[in-house]
């Protein structure tokens, strides 16, 4: 494969779905190990909406100056309704010809990979995906770029809420992103100390707030905090309505903490994480590699397949569940 890469060789990179503190370093490490391995780079604005309406233009190494401290992504990001549909990746693929992109490397989360899967299964352009979402919801990798820093987003918040809560010695519902996984709320429970945590992979079929009540909300500690992951019907308020029904003894408050989550500068693990799938997604093209993840397994670079990357059903190790569960009495 390498004899076909060269000076000739064009990649293209895209930011797309929700942005991850991180992503940035990603741009960079891409475009920074392609120059140095003879690529041009082609950047593509506002993902694959941007691709579709040729929202590009070469990156150089200097282009991607001081960038690896800044949250959110300098190529803009979308979530494209277009490029799901047959139609939507033909355009794309047509704006890829005319600007002579040969690979294409999509930063994003599961819906992006999922889009650059079907793009790989219905054209031969080789798409390497980089794991870019707070959400850390992606198989076959230990993290995904973004993971880390909300986590200690979410921490330093809850630390914060801690201090009104025990003033005023309340029960707080704090709510955390994560999509449909919960590894942000378990994560961020245990870093806190909080007493709790409501996550979608709850299988036990038990009432997740009876469980908790019926743990004891012990006298001897001053405030209660419980980290729900958000959910369309039974997210932080929910349960805080439900505490004001059935124990109107206990005085109840509720924080969404919201996008701020998303934002931020990355922290150092995210951005030595972003730094080296970068490197990895141009070494697995030197590789021949396509229609692949990029993951970190066990501190390796690794190559995971997209249908593997995408099926949504990354399991939260016991031990994790277990250690909250132990350390909060
Ligand atoms: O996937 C990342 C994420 O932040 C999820 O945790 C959250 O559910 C969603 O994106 C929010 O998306 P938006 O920014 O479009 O509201």
């Amino acid at each position: 494969m390498k004899k076909d890469i060269g000076k000739t060789f064009t990649i293209g990179i895209l930011t797309s779905g929700g942005d991850a503190p991180g992503m940035n370093a990603a741009i960079r490490a891409v475009t920074r190990a392609a120059i140095a391995n003879d690529m041009r780079v082609m950047a593509i604005y506002r993902g694959y909406e941007g691709l579709i309406n040729d929202e590009v233009r070469e990156f150089k190494t200097e282009d991607v100056s001081g960038i690896i401290q800044r949250g959110g992504t300098i190529l803009k990001t979308a979530r494209s309704k277009e490029f799901m549909t047959p139609e939507g990746r033909k355009k794309a693929f047509k704006v890829m010809q005319k600007r002579g992109i040969n690979a294409l490397v999509v930063i994003g989360g599961n819906g992006s990979l999922t889009g650059a899967r079907l793009f790989a299964q219905e054209y031969d352009i080789p798409c390497i995906g980089l794991p870019g979402t707070i959400d850390n919801d992606l198989s076959g990798t230990d993290s995904t770029i973004g993971y880390d820093t909300t986590l200690n987003t979410i921490m330093e918040c809850v630390d914060k809420i801690r201090d009104t809560a025990n003033s005023h010695e309340r029960i707080f519902f704090v709510e955390v992103m994560g999509r449909d996984a919960g590894f942000l709320a378990q994560n961020s429970a245990i870093a806190a100390g909080a007493e709790a945590a409501i996550i979608p992979e709850d299988s036990t079929g038990a009432d997740q707030l009876e469980h908790f009540i019926g743990r004891g909300i012990r006298k001897s500690k001053s405030s209660s905090i419980v980290i729900v992951s958000e959910s369309p019907k039974c997210g932080a308020m929910y349960y805080a309505e439900r505490v004001k029904k059935e124990y109107p003894e206990y005085d109840v408050r509720v924080s969404i903490l919201g996008h701020l989550q998303r934002g931020g500068s990355p922290s150092a693990g995210d951005r030595i994480l972003a730094s080296r799938m970068g490197m990895g997604a141009i070494q697995a093209l030197l590789d021949g590699q396509r229609n692949v993840m990029i993951g970190i397994r066990d501190d390796e670079i690794v190559y995971v397949p997209f249908s593997m990357a995408v099926k949504s059903d990354k399991p939260l190790k016991k031990d994790v569940i277990d250690a909250l569960n132990t350390l909060s009495i």
